[in-house]
């Protein structure tokens, strides 16, 4: 009887456009989903996207579309990211789905008809980007969980009886030490369970883009609550119809909710209660992986130092991306992306490394043996060298699927290199080439003989990290010979298996060589994207402040919500006068400015080429905003942003003074 596995990623805030960092977490499952599926095992592998709460809410009003719209766009922005990784995830979940409601409020129904619900007011600071009430001083105290400013929302909430699990969740925790990996999280989460837990407030009346309350339409369902339901609502919760349940029975509890370390607690700690609640079983373990950063912090929107996945999938292909995520990131600990270790890492070990013994032992085969698969024969052609490898291969089989199912992937994948080194070495010191000049029947065993068992232990590699690096290794298998890999039983991977005469596929390089270009271009395809972006956002100039959800106070679009006089206060706007205006190089819409702001000169890139020449600006008195973070475009650091105001489909208009004004002053 096959057993069942079933896996799930967070769903992703549509609020931002995917990146790397939301590439990691889903290509780790996607490479754990393979593997399963290769032992034989009923894998259903599950990602989405979280579309609802205050946050998206604001990001579609700052864009000036409705939330529907804009989170139809960036539900598709993922999935094509996701396609060009190579991620075969078994279904999508959108939290605006009809099923993901039915059974969002059929779990409400549940806690509420459970008595774990009540009702109750409170007034107090919400961190909108963390979508969580936190204790901090007033209007605008920073967030003790991320450190964005508050807002003070006061509310009539339905609440959960959280404070009511914390002993079952105590005793869980200690029952079942696998439930939560790695161990630094589950003491995190163990300490603060034992610190005490509050009721949670699990219903909104400040937005309506949610998920309406049963029979309460006035309140919208927490996004947290909402959000987490999906890993049940994904595989039938709450349908009416026969497969769908029979779907979630045989799926539910899942093996591994892989999570990234920052929303540990919601998972290890609200979703566990949520489920006690509702008397279902609780999934078997939650898996936190760190953070990938990018110059030095972790890779996100908000700070605008992220590489999309895309760029690097073009240049040197998916399975490039997929490697360097898995073997660079020790999977636990936070990681750093960089396109030089990046390429280093391909040339060294997939290059030099996979591709080159692939292409050598595959192109002597062909060489020397028509192309057919010679075998082992005789006791003359047998070495100590030949055995060391076969019980090198069987090791790495054992070593590997130990490690790899065990979470350590670099590990893993070290030990399925170890196999790759040590057959170059073998080859290096058999000289198969100086075999085959000899022409006695002998040597020519011998030389079957090296060929082959280079060959066995290319296939058995091949097999091992086929997870990780699919479509290469898909390669090499048909280049083996061997068909189609999806369809080979890893369960019965061992040494041996090569059959002899099998002919070869054609012989092509897997993964050719990256120049020193490869950087150019890959960084070349993120300047443009992100001027693309930038052109698009420069335009229309407030909404740029408005998508950040780091600040979530600035102005809304018309008809967006609205915000507080202090959230207003905390865009520096700056009178300032042009000193100078030029084009940008291989840039139709921007130009850079110097602009003087009374302090200082500061350089600042607009999207205004297609509306104004950059001669007749020099002079003009313009409005910066001039505390925004600096960003890059097109290699330019830009440090602030010029007002325009935007009319659809025409060209934007700069925002300037009816009466003379000194540089420096501030607008209000
Ligand atoms: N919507 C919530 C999750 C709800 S699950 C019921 C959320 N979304 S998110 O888009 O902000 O983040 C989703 C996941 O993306 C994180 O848990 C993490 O796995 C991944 N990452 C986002 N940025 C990342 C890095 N820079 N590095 C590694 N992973 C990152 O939280």
């Amino acid at each position: 009887m096959s057993t069942k596995f079933y896996l799930t990623t967070p769903i992703y805030y549509v609020n931002a456009r995917p990146h790397v960092g939301h590439a990691y977490t889903t290509i780790v499952c996607d490479a754990i989903a393979r593997r399963h599926r290769m032992l034989g095992e009923e894998t259903w592998f599950l990602t989405g996207t979280d579309e609802h709460g205050m946050k998206i809410e604001r990001s579609a009003a700052a864009a000036g579309v409705s939330p529907r719209k804009f989170t139809d766009e960036v539900a598709v922005a993922y999935k094509a990211t996701f396609e060009a990784m190579n991620v075969h995830y078994d279904d999508f979940i959108r939290t605006t789905d009809e099923r993901h409601k039915r059974g969002v409020q059929e779990m409400f129904r549940r806690l509420r008809d459970k008595g774990w619900i009540y009702k109750g007011s409170y007034t107090g600071q919400y961190c909108v980007f963390d979508e969580l009430y936190v204790d901090a001083a007033g209007p605008g105290a920073p967030c003790p969980e991320c450190g964005r400013p508050t807002e003070t929302i006061s509310e009539s909430n339905y609440y959960f009886k959280l404070s009511a699990f914390e002993e079952k969740l105590l005793r869980y925790y200690a029952e079942h030490p696998e439930f939560i990996r790695p161990e630094t999280r589950r003491n995190e989460v163990m300490a603060f369970v034992r610190s005490g837990l509050r009721d949670l407030s699990i219903s909104r009346t400040s937005i309506q883009w949610g998920i309406p309350v049963p029979d309460d339409p006035e309140h919208v369902i927490y996004v947290w609550l909402d959000a987490l339901c999906n890993y049940i609502t994904a595989i039938g919760f709450g349908s009416p119809d026969k497969k769908d349940q029979a779907r979630f029975e045989k799926y539910w509890p899942a093996e591994v909710h892989m999570i990234g370390k920052e929303i540990v607690r919601f998972h290890c700690v609200y979703w566990p209660a949520f489920l006690m609640a509702a008397e279902l079983p609780l999934p078997r373990s939650i898996v936190a992986h760190g953070w990938l950063l990018f110059e030095e912090s972790k890779m996100s929107k908000s700070r605008g130092n992220i590489v999309r996945a895309e760029s690097v999938a073009n240049v040197l292909g998916a399975d490039a991306l997929r490697y360097f995520l898995m073997r660079e990131v020790v999977f636990g600990q936070d990681g750093a992306f960089s396109f030089d270790a990046l390429v280093q890492r391909y040339n060294a070990d997939l290059a030099n490394g996979l591709g080159n013994l692939a292409s050598r032992t595959l192109s002597m085969i062909g060489r020397y043996f028509e192309g057919k698969m010679p075998y082992p024969s005789g006791r003359a052609a047998h070495t100590k060298g030949d055995d060391e490898i076969a019980a090198l291969a069987g090791e790495t089989i054992r070593n590997f699927g130990a490690q790899f199912d065990d979470f350590q992937f670099s590990r893993a994948l070290e030990t399925a290199w170890g196999l790759v080194a040590a057959v170059d070495k073998y080859i290096v010191e058999n000289q198969p080439w100086a075999i085959a000049e000899k022409d006695d029947e002998e040597s020519r065993a011998r030389l079957g003989t090296v060929l082959y068992t280079s060959a066995e232990a290319l296939r058995i590699v091949t097999a091992l990290v086929s997870p990780v690096v699919p479509a290469s290794a898909a390669k090499i298998w048909a280049q083996l010979g061997l068909g189609n890999i999806t369809k080979f039983k890893l369960a019965e991977l061992k040494w041996g298996q090569l059959e002899l005469g099998g002919k070869l596929g054609k012989v092509e390089p897997v993964f050719p060589r990256a120049d020193k270009t490869a950087i150019e271009r890959m960084q070349k395809m993120e300047d443009e994207t992100r001027s693309a972006t930038a052109e698009r956002k420069e335009t229309p100039a407030a909404p740029e402040v408005k998508a950040e959800p780091a600040a979530p106070a600035a102005a809304p679009a018309p008809g967006g919500a609205k915000i507080g006089i202090e959230d207003f206060a905390k865009i520096e706007m700056r009178v300032g006068t042009v000193k100078v205006a030029e084009r940008v190089k291989n840039a139709d819409k921007l130009l850079r400015l110097e602009v003087d702001i009374g302090t200082e000169v500061r350089q600042v890139v607009a999207g205004i080429a297609e509306a104004y020449a950059p001669e007749t600006l020099v002079g003009k008195k313009v409005a910066i905003v001039a505390n925004l973070a600096p960003r890059k475009l097109r290699g330019l650091e830009s440090n602030g942003m010029v007002l325009a105001a935007s009319v659809e489909g025409g060209k934007p208009v700069l925002a300037t003074f009816a009466e003379d004004v000194p540089d420096g002053a501030k607008l209000k």
